[in-house]
């Protein structure tokens, strides 16, 4: 199948690795079978798209998404509803939400499959969103260096994330207090490296940073260095496509087959978004269940690790 073999809807790639924009849709109008099912196939086989023009309640965004998979909350998202805003207004002169290569939730042991955002305000200009694809980030390595990583579980940690020590600057968590319940989000999950999605039964390179913080069974010695390689591997410029927005674009991605980048080059303006995310299967691969701890005499130095013990 390629992109003109679509009957039902539009499908305009934007660059060579991914994403694509979906044209003749009208998702508050409803959408028949044979779209839904078109535009189902388009996400799998572009990973990002991007739907325009559209004029969307909060509501009509959630049941859009919910055909997808159970909805699901950002982790420590207080009350029950799934939605989040991510917001940034013109008098904010830091940093914005998402600022940096990452995917969604990944401390979660169910990471969430995908994202739908809806742009209710854009900057005239920036704010962009960047995505690299995590297929091709695998398919680059080597076979000897595929071996490796398909052995190694990466240990996904909220608890630095969300205690203003690591990515996630002390100025964004207190913007966020009233929404988020931290505690809640301090969880760690343990993630193949090489996982499998499932639609496709193809292989990505899922280290997604900056939650991605050790290898299972390696110091944070050993790891660092392998972590900043994979990372590298997965945001080369070839394998990026980037998303310029306009009111009314609604983007949906899939959070398990790429990272993205939320470009903060808009100060002096509100940009104003609406995002509601897709529970994920526990991701699985080919690496071996976790070895049990074997004892050996820097046991002591591991322990005294404030990451690692
Ligand atoms: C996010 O990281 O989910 C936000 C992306 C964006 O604002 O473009």
């Amino acid at each position: 199948m390629s992109n003109s073999d679509y009957r039902h809807i539009g499908v305009h790639p934007v660059s060579a690795a991914l994403g694509a924009e979906i044209t003749g849709v009208n998702i508050a109008k409803g959408l028949s079978d044979e779209q839904f099912e078109e535009i189902r196939r388009a996400f799998f086989e572009n990973l990002v798209i991007m739907i325009r023009d559209q004029d969307l309640s909060e509501e009509q965004q959630c049941e859009f998404a919910a055909r997808f998979g159970k909805l699901t909350k950002s982790a420590g998202l207080k009350g029950d509803n799934p939605i989040f805003m991510v917001t940034k207004s013109a008098d904010d002169r830091g940093n914005n939400i998402g600022g940096h290569w990452h995917a969604d939730g990944t401390q979660m042991e169910h990471a969430p499959l995908g994202s739908a955002l809806y742009a209710m305000q854009v900057p005239p200009y920036g704010g962009d969103t960047m995505f690299c694809n995590l297929y091709m980030a695998y398919e680059l390595l080597s076979p000897g260096m595929k071996a490796i990583a398909e052995q190694l579980i990466v240990v996904h940690s909220g608890k630095l994330a969300y205690s203003g020590k690591g990515h996630v600057v002390q100025d964004l968590l207190d913007r966020r207090a009233d929404m988020y319940d931290f505690e809640a989000g301090r969880i760690d999950s343990e993630h193949p490296l090489v996982r499998i999605i499932p639609e496709t039964g193809r292989k990505v390179l899922y280290a997604p940073s900056p939650m991605a913080y050790y290898f299972k069974d390696m110091s944070m010695q050993d790891s660092e260095p392998l972590l900043r390689y994979f990372q590298h591997i997965a945001e080369r410029a070839e394998f990026t496509c980037r998303f310029r927005w306009t009111k009314g674009a609604l983007l949906l991605w899939d959070n398990r087959a790429t990272y993205h980048y939320a470009l903060n080059d808009y100060y002096g303006w509100d940009r104003i978004m609406r995002r509601v995310q897709i529970e994920g299967e526990r991701p699985f691969g080919p690496a071996k269940p976790a070895m049990e701890p074997v004892s050996s005499p820097f046991a002591a130095v591991r322990a005294a690790d404030p990451v690692v013990r």
